[in-house]
C-alpha cells in the first residue's frame, strides 16, 4: 500500500469538476483516506512548489495556486503514486490522451487541473505539508478482493 498527496486546483472548484475527479479516483479503486478544501497562503504554495523556483511560470503558478480554494486529498492504494499520475496524465496537457483527467478537461499547461505527488519522498513531504497526522481518516477496505 502508498498513500499519495493530491491538490484539486482552484479551477477545478470553478469548472464544478470537483465530484467527476474524485469519481474518476474513486472507481480505480484508490481509497481517500484525507480530504479538505483550503486556501493556500502564499508561502504554503512557494513551500509546495520550490522545485520550480525560477522557472519562467513559477510567479504564475503561486498566484495561480493562491487564487481561490483548492481540494487536498491523500489518496491511498497500491502503487498509488503512479496510478494517480496515469489517470492525470502528463503535465503538458498537449501531451495528455484522451481519458485522463488532463487529457479531458485541460486545454492549458498551467491549468492542468491536479496536481499529484511524482515519488514517494514528495509524496511524504507534500502530505506532511497539507494536512496533520489527526487528520488523516485511515479505513479497512472491505471491497479490496474486487480491486
Ligand atoms: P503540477 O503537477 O502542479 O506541477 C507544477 C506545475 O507547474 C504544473 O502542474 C503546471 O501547473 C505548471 N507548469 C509546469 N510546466 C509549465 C509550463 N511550461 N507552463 C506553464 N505552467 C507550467
Amino acid at each position: 500500500m502508498e498513500r499519495t498527496f493530491v491538490m484539486l486546483k482552484p479551477g477545478v472548484l470553478q469548472r464544478r469538476i470537483i465530484g467527476e475527479i474524485m469519481h474518476r479516483l474513486e472507481r480505480k479503486g484508490l481509497k481517500i483516506i484525507g480530504l479538505k478544501m483550503l486556501r493556500l497562503d502564499k508561502t504554503t504554495a512557494e513551500t509546495h512548489y520550490a522545485e520550480h523556483r525560477g522557472k519562467p511560470f513559477y510567479q504564475d503558478l503561486v498566484d495561480y495556486t493562491c487564487s481561490g480554494p483548492v481540494t487536498a486529498m491523500i489518496i491511498e492504494g497500491e502503487e498509488a503514486i503512479a496510478t494517480v499520475r496515469r489517470l492525470i496524465g502528463p503535465t503538458n496537457v498537449k501531451d495528455a490522451p484522451p481519458g485522463t483527467i488532463r487529457g479531458d478537461f485541460a486545454a492549458k499547461t498551467m491549468l492542468n487541473m491536479v496536481h499529484a505527488s511524482d515519488s514517494k519522498p514528495s509524496a511524504d513531504r507534500e502530505i506532511g505539508l497539507f494536512f496533520k497526522a489527526e487528520e488523516l481518516c485511515p479505513w479497512e477496505d472491505g471491497n479490496k478482493e474486487w480491486f
